[in-house]
């Protein structure tokens, strides 16, 4: 029995989905936590290039199981879409459960995100997919839950309770207040299609605990864009930390067995929010690449150009408090092959001070990172498999990322594709 937690330790697009790819190969049941379609996963497998908003990326191996889990917010029509394509790739989908207390993400949320963004007033950044007032709607308690659709008279009493609240928000804001019937047609359609796969998700997940089953949680984005702990207010609306896959699941923090922690060999960042470490000139473009290639950085979700910037530990060690690694994958080594010399921030300076401890958004702005500079390896990573034929180099670039976490390395991604991958013996 395994009960696994796989989260980002940075700010999101760390490589989540190319591990959790890997991983599955071992996995029983992979349950995506939290977040919705702001997500890109990206996963390349025999099947294809697949970038996954909603589906966990356990869904390539037919025998595990997948569920869309309680912590979610999901829009039904970006699962159906995202459910087609995969079914029209080859890849069965049968094995896909909603858990029946995720939230229904309404084309209203949608409307609200984008009037708040395109206003200029909020200035987060967001994916504009409707998160935030998906999460809005779930703790004001005003949200409809996949269970609702379940039972359609129940589903209209909680339409007729929430819309006008709804409505006058749209209206506040310019926008286009939504109808009952056309509304009502979509939770409709929603049913037929959906209701097959809603489970009660508690029992579903303490019961392949119970069983000994092999279950990997998976989180969305990444630990400084979690609301209680990130650079708030340029977060998202929901915990990208550990500990929610248990609270949000319902089953007891004493089953957790492993925490993996993914971080990209180097920093990047979508949204506004301050970014201590970021490249900017021609480094940054060699970093970030032209957009053609799979890996480039651009967002998965979004196509936005992304924010580089060197490896950045203090965010690295407070991911790594706030979470309780027990391992790490780090991807994208590959990505720092053609440096002569590489940079990695050790500690911020603010006001002149050296400080120990992740500072707010606020001040993060202000800080100034403080370098050291370690030698490249100039040397092909992408062809290599064994910890052991790694350049000295590039040892000591993650000896350095393990003695600053003090947590063991793991997976080592060389290149995007799933056996592009180095596994790394962990003593215990
Ligand atoms: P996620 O949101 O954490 O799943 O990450 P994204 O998929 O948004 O972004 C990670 C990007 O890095 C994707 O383009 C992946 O294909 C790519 N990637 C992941 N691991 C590696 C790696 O080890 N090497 C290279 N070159 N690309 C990788
Ligand atoms: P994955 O799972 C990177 C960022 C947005 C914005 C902030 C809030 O692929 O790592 P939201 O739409 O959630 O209200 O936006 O969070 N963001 C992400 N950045 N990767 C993601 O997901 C993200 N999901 C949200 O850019 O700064
Ligand atoms: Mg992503």
């Amino acid at each position: 029995m395994s009960v696994s937690i796989l989260v980002g330790a940075q700010f999101g697009d760390e490589g989540k989905g190319k591990i959790v790819d890997y991983i599955s190969a071992k996995a029983d049941m992979v349950v995506r936590f939290q977040g919705g379609d702001n997500a890109g996963h990206t996963v390349v497998n025999e099947f294809g290039a697949f970038k996954l908003h909603l589906i966990p990326c356990g869904i390539f191996k037919p025998s595990c199981i997948t569920l869309a889990g309680t912590g979610m917010v999901i829009n039904p029509d970006e699962l159906l879409h995202e459910i087609s394509d995969l079914e029209a790739n080859g890849i069965n989908t049968s094995n896909l459960y909603i858990s029946s207390r995720a939230i229904i993400l309404m084309p209203y949320h949608i409307q609200l995100d984008c009037l708040s963004e395109s206003s200029g007033r909020t200035g987060i950044g967001t994916t504009k997919r409707g998160i935030g007032y998906a999460y809005a709607d779930k703790a004001r308690r005003n949200a409809l839950r996949f269970e609702d659709l379940l039972d359609l008279e129940y589903c209209e009493h909680r339409l007729e309770m929430v819309l006008p609240t709804v409505n006058a928000e749209l209206v506040a804001k310019e926008g286009v207040p939504m109808g009952k019937i056309e509304l009502l047609q979509k939770l409709r359609a929603w049913a037929k299609l959906l209701a097959p796969r809603i489970v009660e998700p508690v029992s579903f997940v303490n019961r392949a605990i119970d069983n000994g089953l092999e279950i990997l949680f998976e989180g969305q984005l990444g630990a400084m864009k979690d609301i209680d702990l990130g650079i708030y207010p340029y977060v998202t609306s929901s915990n990208p930390t550990a500990a929610y896959a248990a609270a949000s699941s319902g089953f007891p923090i004493s089953k957790i067995t492993e925490i993996i922690g993914v971080l990209k060999a180097f920093s990047s960042a979508v949204g506004s929010g301050p970014f201590p470490t970021e490249i900017k000139g021609n480094d940054a473009d060699v970093f970030r690449g032209s957009g053609q290639n799979i890996d480039d950085e651009f967002g998965a979700r979004t196509g936005r150009p992304r924010q580089v910037g060197w490896l950045d530990l203090p965010v690295l060690k407070y991911a790594a408090t706030i979470n309780g690694f027990t391992s790490l994958a780090v991807c994208k080594i590959d990505k720092l092959d053609m440096f002569d010399e590489i940079k990695i921030c050790t500690h911020y300076s603010l006001d002149g001070k050296d400080i120990d401890y992740m500072p707010s958004a606020h001040q993060l702005e202000k800080v100034v990172p403080v370098y050291i500079t370690v030698p490249g390896w100039k040397t092909e990573t992408r062809k290599i498999r064994n910890f052991d034929d790694l350049p000295q180099n590039a040892r000591n670039y993650l000896n350095i990322i393990e003695k600053a976490t003090g947590v063991p390395i793991k997976y080592i991604g060389v290149g995007p594709s799933r056996d592009e991958i180095i596994v790394k013996s962990v003593s215990k």
